[in-house]
């Protein structure tokens, strides 16, 4: 399958998620592209006025894998404008995934996932996997082979 992994990431951590992520959709056979979605100004400061940039076709796709950091207990504003632009998403299956730096799901994550999943609903899409990685959690890498492995199974 053509598998586009389409991310935020502003301090690299969603990042390296989704470069794992790739390996290991590639190692399974799938033809992978990992995009970026970035903003003129992508400053947190700025997050009220975004003007996104860098903006990636979903078009092309049969599966769509969605990353961004939660900011202020909730979806990255760079992402949930790229979400809201998005053309249509019927008949592609759907993965979203947030990086948070605190520990807690309750603290942003779940709202986060719930904004990229309606979001992605709205347009048609249907959404096989969600993950959470909490980047101060002990248990960090553990987790993020568990959503690389669960995301992986397309
Ligand atoms: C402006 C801003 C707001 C943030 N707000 C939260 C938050 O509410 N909860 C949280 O757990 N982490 C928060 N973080 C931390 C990021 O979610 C976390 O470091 C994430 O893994 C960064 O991903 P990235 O490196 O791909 O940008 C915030 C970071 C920034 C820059």
């Amino acid at each position: 399958m053509k598998i586009g992994i389409i991310i935020h990431s502003y301090t690299g951590n969603t990042l390296s998620v989704a470069q794992k992520l790739k390996e290991k959709l590639t190692a399974s056979g799938h033809i992978v592209n990992l995009e970026q979605v970035t903003a003129v100004n992508g400053d947190p400061k700025e997050a009220r006025n975004v003007v996104l940039k860098d903006i990636p076709d979903t078009k092309t796709y049969d599966v769509l894998i969605f990353g961004a950091p939660v900011w202020a207990f909730s979806l990255s504003p760079i992402m949930k404008l790229y979400l809201s632009q998005v053309p249509s998403l019927q008949g592609k299956k759907i993965g979203c995934f947030v990086t948070q730096q605190l520990r807690f799901k309750l603290l942003g994550g779940n709202n986060a996932i719930n904004k990229m999943k309606k979001a992605c609903q709205s347009k048609g899409g249907s959404v096989y996997e969600t993950g959470i990685v909490n980047w101060s959690h002990k248990q960090r890498e553990a987790m993020i082979e568990e959503v690389v492995d669960r995301f992986g199974r397309v």
